[in-house]
C-alpha cells in the first residue's frame, strides 16, 4: 500500500494522527490528513474546557469539524478526553467533592452522549498514576473523590455509549517501570472485578531522555494478556534521518508484534505543529514532504 492508512488497514490496524480544527483551513494540512491517514484525534478540542466551559454547557463545535470529516471519510476516532486534571474548566477545580463527583458524571455523559455510536475507543481517564506508581496527587478528582474515580468514571462512560471502546491512557508507561506496573496493576484488578475497561492508551512521547524501551512489545504484550486492546495514542519520536526512522519502524514493529494493538496515532502531522517547542518529531517537514521517518513506518506497515 502507499498511504500510511491503508499500509495499517491491511494489518487489521489503523494509523491516526492527531488533528487541530485550527489548521483545517490550510490545504496541505488537510490534504495530507486525508490522503495518508485513516484515523484521528481531536489533539485539544474535546477536552474538558474547550467542551463545557461553564457548568453543563457544551460547545461541540471546534471537535465537530474534525469529527465531521472523519465520519465522511469512515476514519476511526479516538475521543480525547473525558478526566484529566489538566485543561479543565476553571469552574470545575472550585467544587466540593458532591459536586464534583455529579459534575464529573455529568461531563461524561454529555460528552459521550454528543458522539454516541461515532467514537471508536475514548480515553475516559488520562494521566492519573504519578512516576513513582502512586496516584498524581495534583488532580483535583484524586484529591478530592480518592482513588474510586477511575473506576465511577469508566462504569459512567460504559452506560453512556456501549459501543465505545473505554480506555486509560498514560505516558512514561510505555516501557515496564514502577508507573506502568500500577497501571497494570489497576487493569488486573479492574478485570477481576468487573470493572468496564477495554484497552490501554500508551502514549508513547519519546525523546533522548525518554528513549523507545526495549522493553515496549513485552509491556504491550503483557497489557494484551490482561484481555484489553492496546493503542500506541501520541507517538512522537524527537531526532532526525535515520537513526529517528529506526526508532519509528521498531515502534510500528511491536504493535505489529502484538495481535490486540489495534492502532497507532501519531501526535501531530507536519513538525511545525508538533506541541514540542522545539525539535522534528514528526512524519512530515514543514513542507508536508515525507521524512526518512515517514519511509521507514510505510514499509514496517507493508511487511518490512
Ligand atoms: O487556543 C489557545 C489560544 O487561544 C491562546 O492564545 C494560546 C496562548 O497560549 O493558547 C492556546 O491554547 C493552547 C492549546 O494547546 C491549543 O493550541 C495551550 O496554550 C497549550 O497549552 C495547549 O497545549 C496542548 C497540551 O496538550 C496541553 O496540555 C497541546 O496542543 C497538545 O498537543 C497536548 O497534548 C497532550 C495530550 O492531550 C495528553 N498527553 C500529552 C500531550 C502532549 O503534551
Amino acid at each position: 500500500a502507499t498511504t500510511l492508512g491503508a499500509a495499517a488497514a491491511a494489518r487489521g490496524r489503523y494509523f491516526g494522527a492527531a488533528v487541530a480544527a485550527n489548521h483545517l483551513g490550510e490545504a496541505q494540512y488537510a490534504s495530507t490528513w486525508t490522503t495518508e491517514f485513516n484515523g484521528v484525534t481531536p489533539e485539544n478540542e474535546m477536552k474538558w474546557q474547550t467542551v463545557e466551559p461553564n457548568r453543563n454547557q457544551f460547545n461541540f463545535s471546534s471537535a465537530d469539524q474534525i469529527v465531521t470529516q472523519a465520519r465522511s471519510r469512515g476514519m476511526t476516532i479516538r475521543g480525547h478526553t473525558l478526566v484529566w486534571h489538566s485543561q479543565l474548566a476553571g469552574w470545575v477545580s472550585g467544587l466540593d467533592a458532591t459536586n464534583l463527583r455529579s459534575a464529573m458524571l455529568n461531563h461524561i455523559n454529555g460528552v459521550m452522549a454528543h458522539w454516541k455510536g461515532q467514537i471508536y475507543a475514548w480515553d475516559v481517564v488520562n494521566e492519573a498514576f504519578a512516576e513513582n506508581g502512586g496516584r498524581r496527587s495534583e488532580s483535583v478528582f484524586q484529591q478530592k473523590l480518592g482513588n474510586g474515580y477511575i473506576e465511577e468514571a469508566f462504569r459512567a462512560a460504559r452506560t453512556a455509549d456501549p459501543n465505545a471502546k473505554l480506555c486509560y491512557n498514560d505516558y512514561n508507561t510505555d516501557g515496564m517501570n514502577a508507573k506502568s506496573n500500577a497501571v497494570y496493576a489497576m487493569v488486573q484488578d479492574f478485570k477481576s472485578r468487573g470493572v468496564p475497561i477495554d484497552c490501554v492508551g500508551f502514549q508513547s512521547h519519546f525523546n533522548a531522555q525518554s528513549p523507545v524501551p526495549s522493553n515496549y512489545q513485552q509491556n504491550l504484550a503483557r497489557f494484551a494478556a490482561l484481555g484489553v486492546d492496546v493503542q500506541i495514542t501520541e507517538l512522537d519520536i524527537e531526532g532526525s534521518g535515520t537513526a529517528q526512522a529506526n526508532n519509528y519502524a521498531n515502534v510500528v514493529r511491536a504493535c505489529l508484534g502484538v495481535s490486540r494493538c489495534t492502532g497507532i496515532t501519531v501526535w501531530g502531522i507536519p513538525d511545525k505543529y508538533s506541541w514540542r517547542a522545539s525539535g522534528t518529531p514528526l512524519l512530515f517537514n514543514d513542507n508536508y514532504g515525507k521524512k526518512a521517518a515517514y519511509t521507514s513506518v510505510l514499509n514496517e506497515l507493508n511487511g518490512g
